[in-house]
């Protein structure tokens, strides 16, 4: 009805909008009065997570994009190999597990039976698994060893929105407790991770407020049959999961590249108008990094792209090369996946209206999969 969608046409409208207060959620409670990491609920033994020489991250859809941002994240805070796994791969290759593996199952749900089978094997090698879920009490957090409940509150619309912001908040909140407990990351790094987290929810909130140009963008592109996202680092599982928006609610055609992978084969694609919507990198952080981005702006450009370029506040860098710009407030690098996939979804959900298309209930789609 009406009123549950608070006023909202769609229920992804009003989760969207509801980001500011997830990300804050499922930070509260967690951080105690020195600013280090106080996770109580990850109630497998600190001697255990010092003995970790491994950690796997596995899920599906949306889940398996904020896995692959944990790795990034864990290997920065925890200097620990991680690998990120679709979970209906996962048991199908020969994983090496041992007691030493952590493996985080990522799940809004904690229902989906992929996900669910992976930690079944993954315990059954003697691996702890903690899952970051949802949902209280759901399948996944039972059967795993430990749980970091996201605070997201519950999510009806199918497309997953403000669970995969609050995913990305848990996925950095382990990394960071890893590398807290074990020693790798310093007391000073933690505080000041931790405190920039905390400023995230402002800083998706002013993303929020400035939507317009990007839902009138989305209107005009209503007509297209492919859109391509690009990024790297932590802006390829973005640009991944903004193609897998796109193709949820628009019924489009549309991929996430690495942005590096581009002249190995993606930009055959590129023709006169293709949009290609592209994640930029911090400048300050990434310099190097950044530069190849731009590079690859002017690449796409030349062949013709309308270039859709998503940057930090300040990134002159960039304006030369984009047909559309979105900005986004400056955070590190590693965080950055938390506001740049804000006009994503913004940008997925008003092309959905804007063909006629069900929001909140895609055709041939589920909000949970309890079947392999
Ligand atoms: C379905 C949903 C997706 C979701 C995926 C994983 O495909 O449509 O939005 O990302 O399942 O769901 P989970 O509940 O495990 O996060």
């Amino acid at each position: 009805s009406a009123a549950e969608k608070g006023g909202y046409d769609h229920f992804m409208l009003k989760e969207i909008a509801e980001q500011p207060r997830a990300v804050a959620d499922t930070l509260l409670g967690r951080v105690d009065a020195n600013g280090m990491l106080t996770l109580d609920e990850v109630r497998i033994a600190a001697s255990v997570l010092r003995e970790v020489d491994k950690v796997v991250v596995v899920g599906c859809g949306t889940a398996f994009h904020a896995a692959m941002v944990a790795k990034y994240a864990v290997e920065h805070w925890t200097g620990l190999p991680c690998e990120t796994e679709l979970a209906s791969e996962f048991r199908y290759r020969d994983p090496i597990l041992d007691g030493r593996t952590l493996v985080i199952a990522i799940s809004q749900s904690g229902e989906t039976m992929d996900t669910l089978m992976a930690l079944r094997h993954a315990r059954e090698q003697g691996a702890k698994v903690l899952a970051i879920c949802n949902t209280n009490g759901s399948t996944i957090p039972r059967e795993s060893d430990a749980v970091l409940y996201t605070h997201a509150g519950p999510e009806v619309a199918v497309a997953s929105t403000k669970a995969f912001l609050t995913q990305l908040v848990a996925c950095y909140l382990v990394a960071l407790y890893l590398g807290q407990v074990r020693g790798s990351a310093r007391g000073d790094e933690v505080r000041d991770a931790v405190g920039e987290l905390a400023g995230i929810s402002g800083a998706v909130q002013e993303v929020l407020a400035t939507m317009e140009p990007v839902r009138e963008l989305a209107r005009s592109l209503a007509d297209r049959n492919t859109v391509l996202f690009l990024g790297r680092h932590v802006g390829y599982p973005v640009a991944l999961e903004g193609a897998l928006k796109l193709k949820e609610l628009a019924y489009m055609h549309a991929e996430g590249f690495a942005a590096g992978e581009l002249k190995h084969g993606p930009i055959a694609l590129v023709e006169d108008g293709t949009p290609v919507v592209v994640v930029v990198p911090p400048a300050r952080e990434q310099a190097v990094l950044h530069g190849k981005v731009v590079s690859n702006i002017q690449e796409v450009r030349a062949r013709g792209a309308r270039t859709v370029v998503i940057a930090e506040e300040g990134d002159e860098e960039v304006v030369p090369y984009a047909d559309h710009l979105v900005r986004v407030p400056r955070t590190p690098t590693l965080l950055q996946p938390l506001v740049t996939t804000v006009p994503l979804q913004v940008f997925a959900c008003e092309l959905a209206t804007a063909r006629g298309n069900e929001v909140d209930q895609p055709r041939n789609l589920a909000k949970s999969v309890t079947v392999e």
